[in-house]
């Protein structure tokens, strides 16, 4: 009997980040399995080293998760991450406590010395998303790494080879994360190296071959990577003649897109592709909707109907034909796809139709094991353009979930804006000078609400406004030249790493608040004066998004910076002046979109992109969203 390969086994206690810790593993070219918390590790074969992940839920609310104890008898080398690092503790006699403060978003690390801090400076920038916090360490272990706000950051035995660190090493916001999980890899549990996406691709291709079992494939085409990577590689395996791909126009599209797809999908040489104008029932069945779940679930149900009324116009015999959908992993896990994951938000290919349709074995899902960047690495492998390849990705449910709805009465109300605002005002005031913010800057909320991602939960929440007194750009243009200012009319005397030091400290302490936003218009009105505005989707609303969005797409091309970039959504929000709806701008970096940091924009363009849309004169207050991912989902909806 053949040997089976060394593995790492990830005991999964239902963290946004799990599968992106075997993601990175993978990286390293090191083969890492995700199992359910209470798996018999001890079953696996080969079996080097083991990882409890993060998760939702509190020790110190005694609604813990737990992994059999018997795992740190095994003799086999171990290591906690979040949640999994406070499991430690716990399970071996520490004392784990709920944290006064939470803390979401970048800390400084002093780390110690330990064979898992091989080769680290000492001073390490780390990424923390979490509540409860370690307050002692259990016998046998030493402290190897600190943050101001959790003293007891990393502990290890290194005689048993049992490590357990707070901060998230997957995420690539932690800057030595990666040198972390070479050392416990490699170092600590001496895996062998021998990963890589190319074999992946060849084992894909057989598998789906396999998979389709004779039936032919109907794949839903938005033309963005993960769909046309989808494509390619189920054609590959079955013959163009078995697969018809299908672009539904949602009419939630960007300007011309429809078009650019059709025309780049051609050009590639996919034969088998076609459009359904379907524009008319998706407006017609968001009439009057607010809450995005709903909307979400009410775009994802209509592409299956619409997949399900073409093959019935076609004639095809849904016994000879199965589903085929470019779900990547974010999608499954943000839609609390795994057993003890949340739910952050309804992706639209994880619907209850398309859920009850994978259950009945009717749905192939090529790449839904992977990321981004490993899609993209896959389509690069499969020969396919750059064009397609770095297209900026895009949601399913398209502006849609860009265009914030609301009807009637707000949901706060004026005494709970000013208690939150008071609290906010108190926090502000501690930081505004060490972020070089001068005295008469204000924040405060808006009544509106969007999505986040908190210590692993879904967040619902406001966003706070930072507005900087008015002063005339170009009096201070010419003493400062430094790009890392920010830029704009009210705010250019402000560094933009005092920035990112602040939204996080706002977010952490104000729970009511998960993003942070600057104002960054010209400020013809006072925030007081706007109000909220009744608006549901609408064809005027999204024509105005799409003008909009143009504008921004325009000038990240012209400034080149559509690499840098990963993805920046505008979003359109029903508050502000004379019934003028207000825009949000949201440039993020990041390299597969579990974690994502807020872009900040060089000053032309910023001006650039700000002068246009006001120029249209159809929208009220621009603002810039400083929030990065956590507390913020990249998306608001
Ligand atoms: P969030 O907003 O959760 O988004 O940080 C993570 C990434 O997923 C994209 N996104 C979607 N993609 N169907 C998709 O195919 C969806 O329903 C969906 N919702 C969000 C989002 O644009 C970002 O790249």
């Amino acid at each position: 009997m053949t040997k089976q390969p060394q593995q790492i086994a990830i005991l999964d206690f239902g963290s946004q980040y799990t599968h992106l810790i075997a993601r990175r593993f993978r990286q390293l070219g090191a083969l890492a399995k995700i199992y359910p918390p209470n798996f018999n590790v001890a079953e696996i074969e080969n079996l080097i080293g083991i990882i409890l992940s993060g998760g939702p839920q509190n020790i110190s609310e005694d609604d813990e998760l737990k992994c059999d104890p018997q795992i740190f008898k095994l003799g086999i080398p171990i290591l906690g991450i979040c949640y999994g690092h406070q499991l430690v503790a716990h399970l071996l006699g520490g004392k784990v406590v709920g944290g006064e403060m939470k803390e979401y978003g970048l800390a400084n690390l002093q780390a110690g010395r330990s064979a898992l801090f091989e080769g680290l400076a000492g001073g390490e920038v780390v990424w923390m998303s979490h509540g409860d916090k370690v307050e002692t360490a259990p016998n046998g272990f030493k402290v190897i790494g600190a943050t101001e706000n959790c003293p007891i950051a990393a502990i290890a035995d290194e005689s048993r080879k049992i490590y357990s660190i707070q901060f998230h090493p997957e995420v690539t916001h932690t800057v030595c994360g990666m040198k972390i999980l070479e050392n416990f890899a490699f170092k600590i549990c001496q895996a062998a190296s021998d990963w890589q996406v190319k074999d992946f691709k060849d084992q894909l291709i057989k598998k789906l071959k396999e998979q389709a079992g004779g039936k032919k494939v109907f794949l839903l085409v938005s033309g963005g990577v993960d769909s046309t990577v989808c494509f390619a590689l189920l054609e590959k395996s079955l013959g163009p003649a078995n697969v018809y791909g299908l672009h539904v126009d949602t009419g939630f599209m960007r300007k011309n897109e429809v078009e650019q797809v059709k025309g780049t999908l051609a050009q590639a040489g996919f034969a088998n592709l076609h459009i359904k104008d379907a524009s008319a029932i998706f407006l017609s069945k968001l009439k009057g909707i607010v809450d995005p779940e709903e909307k979400r679930k009410i775009i994802g149900q209509l592409f299956l109907d619409i997949q399900e009324q073409v093959m019935a116009e076609l004639d095809m015999n849904p016994k000879d034909w199965l589903l085929a959908q470019g779900t990547i992993y974010p999608d499954t896990i943000e839609t609390g796809g795994t057993r003890h994951a949340a739910v952050i938000k309804t992706h639209h290919n994880r619907v209850a139709r398309a859920q009850e349709l994978i259950k009945q074995g009717r749905v192939i899902e090529p790449i839904k094991d992977l990321y981004k960047d490993e899609v993209r690495e896959l389509g690069e492998a499969l020969g396919l353009s750059e064009k397609i390849i770095w297209r900026q990705p895009f949601p399913g449910p398209g502006l849609a979930i860009r265009a914030l709805c609301h009807q009637g009465r707000s949901t706060i109300t004026n005494s709970q804006i000013t208690k939150i605002n008071s609290k906010l005002s108190t926090v502000f005031e501690q930081i505004r000078i060490t972020a070089g913010l001068p005295e008469k800057s204000q924040i405060q909320i808006l009544p509106i609400r969007s999505v986040g991602v908190q210590g692993d939960l879904r967040s619902y929440a406001h966003p706070a406004i930072l507005e900087a007194p008015k002063n005339n750009p170009r009096a201070s243009r010419g003493q400062d030249t430094n790009k890392s200012q920010i830029p704009n009319h009210n705010f250019q005397s402000i560094n933009w790493l005092a920035i990112e030091r602040l939204s996080p400290q706002i977010t952490n302490a104000v729970k009511e608040v998960n993003r942070v936003l600057l104002r960054a218009d010209s400020q013809k009105s006072k925030i007081e004066k706007g109000k909220l505005i009744d608006a549901t989707i609408t064809k005027n609303r999204l024509d105005l998004l799409r003008e909009i969005d143009a504008i921004v797409n325009e000038e990240v091309f012209k400034a080149k910076l559509e690499r840098d970039i990963w993805q920046f959504p505008v979003v359109l929000i029903p508050f502000g002046v004379n019934g003028k709806e207000s825009v949000v701008l949201r440039p993020i970096s990041s390299l597969e979109a579990m974690t994502a940091k807020f872009y900040p924009l060089p000053d032309e363009v910023l001006e650039s992109i700000i002068s246009q849309i006001e120029q249209l004169g159809e929208t009220s207050y621009i603002f810039y969203d400083v929030t990065n991912k956590p507390p913020g989902t990249i998306e608001w909806e």
